[in-house]
C-alpha cells in the first residue's frame, strides 16, 4: 500500500471512531517493508493495533522493531505440528522455521519487557486435527498460548472428523458487517473479509472517506442484501452464499445436531471477536 494512503486511512479510521485496527487481510503483513511504522503511525491516534502473520518472514530485527513500534496483538497461523501436515495446508512452508520464529518472537517480547500478545492459532481441519494434543505441547513447551480454532461444519473434505473441533454456525442475517470493514491495499472496500477477490466493492478510501463510504448507497444496497438474505435469497451476495459462519435458519437444525452435547474448545472465547 502507498505510504500516503495508509496515513489517510488510519486518520479516516480515527475521524469514525474506530478503536481496532488489523493490519492484513489475505495477504502477508511482515512482507511489507514498513511494517512497524504503520504499527507506530496507529499507535499515534491510540488505536488498538492486531496482526496475524504466516511467521515465515519474521527475523530478530523485525521482531525487535515490531515491539518497539507498541504492536499489542500479533497472531501466528500455524496449523501443523509437523512438517507433513503443516505443508499440506501452508504450501512451501517450513513447520521449523516458523516454530523457532514463535520461539524467538516470545523471546524478544520478555527481553524487552513487553507487552504484546503472542498467540498460536491453530485452525482445525480434518488434515490436521489427529495434532492439536502435539501442538498444544509444543506451545508449552515455547510458553506461547494456543487455541484451536473451529473450523466450519458445512465444507465436505476440509471439516474435522472431531465435532467438537467444528464450528456451530449462526443464523443469518448476519451482524458481522456492522462492526468491521475491510480495505484492499488499493484503498478499495469491502464489506466482509470473505470478499477474497473483491466482487462488491462498495467505495474506494483513495477518492473517499471512510465515512463516506459506509454511508453510500452501494454500501446500503449491500446491507439490505445480506440482511434479507431470507426473504430474497436471490439477491444475497455471491460471497454469502458458501459462507464459513452464518446460515440460513433452514440448515441450522443439521448443523446444530453435529455439536450438541459437545464441550467447546476455548475458540468459541476467542470465536467472539474473531470475523472469520
Ligand atoms: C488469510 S490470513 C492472512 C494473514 C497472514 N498471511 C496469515 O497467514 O495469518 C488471515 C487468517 O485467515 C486464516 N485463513 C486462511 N485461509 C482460511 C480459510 N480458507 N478459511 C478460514 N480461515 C482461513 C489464516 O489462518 C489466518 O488466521
Ligand atoms: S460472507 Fe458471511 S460473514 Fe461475510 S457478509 Fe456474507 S454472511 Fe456475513
Amino acid at each position: 500500500m502507498e505510504w500516503g494512503l495508509y496515513k489517510k486511512i488510519v486518520k479516516d479510521a480515527v475521524d469514525f471512531g474506530i478503536e481496532k485496527i488489523q493490519l492484513h487481510f489475505q495477504g502477508e503483513p511482515l512482507l511489507y517493508k514498513r511494517f512497524p511504522d504503520m504499527v507506530k503511525e496507529a499507535k499515534k491516534y491510540g488505536l488498538s493495533t492486531q496482526v496475524f502473520t504466516n511467521g515465515l518472514p519474521l527475523t530478530e530485527k523485525k521482531a525487535d522493531e515490531i515491539i518497539l513500534a507498541g504492536l499489542d496483538s500479533l497472531r501466528f497461523s500455524v496449523d501443523g505440528a509437523s512438517q507433513e501436515t503443516y505443508e499440506l495446508n501452508r504450501v512451501g512452508g517450513e513447520f521449523k522455521k516458523v516454530y523457532r520464529n514463535m520461539a524467538m518472537m516470545v523471546d524478544r517480547a520478555k527481553k524487552r519487557k513487553s507487552s504484546i500478545d503472542l498467540l498460536w492459532q491453530f485452525i482445525a481441519l480434518s488434515n490436521n486435527e489427529h495434532e492439536i494434543e502435539k501442538a498444544k505441547k509444543l506451545a508449552k513447551t515455547i510458553n506461547i498460548p494456543f487455541f484451536v480454532k473451529t473450523f466450519a461444519e458445512s465444507v465436505p473434505g476440509l471439516t474435522p472428523r472431531n465435532p467438537k473441533f467444528r464450528r456451530k454456525l449462526h443464523v443469518k442475517p448476519c451482524t458481522d458487517i456492522y462492526r468491521s470493514t475491510f480495505v484492499y491495499y488499493t484503498g478499495e472496500v469491502v464489506v466482509c473479509c470473505y470478499d477474497l477477490e473483491g466482487q462488491h466493492v462498495v467505495g474506494d478510501l483513495k477518492e473517499q472517506s471512510l465515512i463516506e463510504v459506509w454511508n453510500s448507497e452501494k454500501y446500503k444496497t449491500m446491507r439490505t442484501h445480506i440482511n434479507n438474505a431470507d426473504q430474497n435469497p436471490e439477491d444475497e451476495p455471491e460471497i454469502c452464499k458458501n459462507c464459513l459462519k452464518w446460515t440460513h435458519k433452514d440448515y441450522l437444525p443439521q448443523a446444530v445436531s453435529l455439536i450438541d452435547g459437545e464441550k467447546r474448545l476455548t475458540s468459541d472465547l476467542n470465536g467472539a471477536n474473531d470475523l472469520v
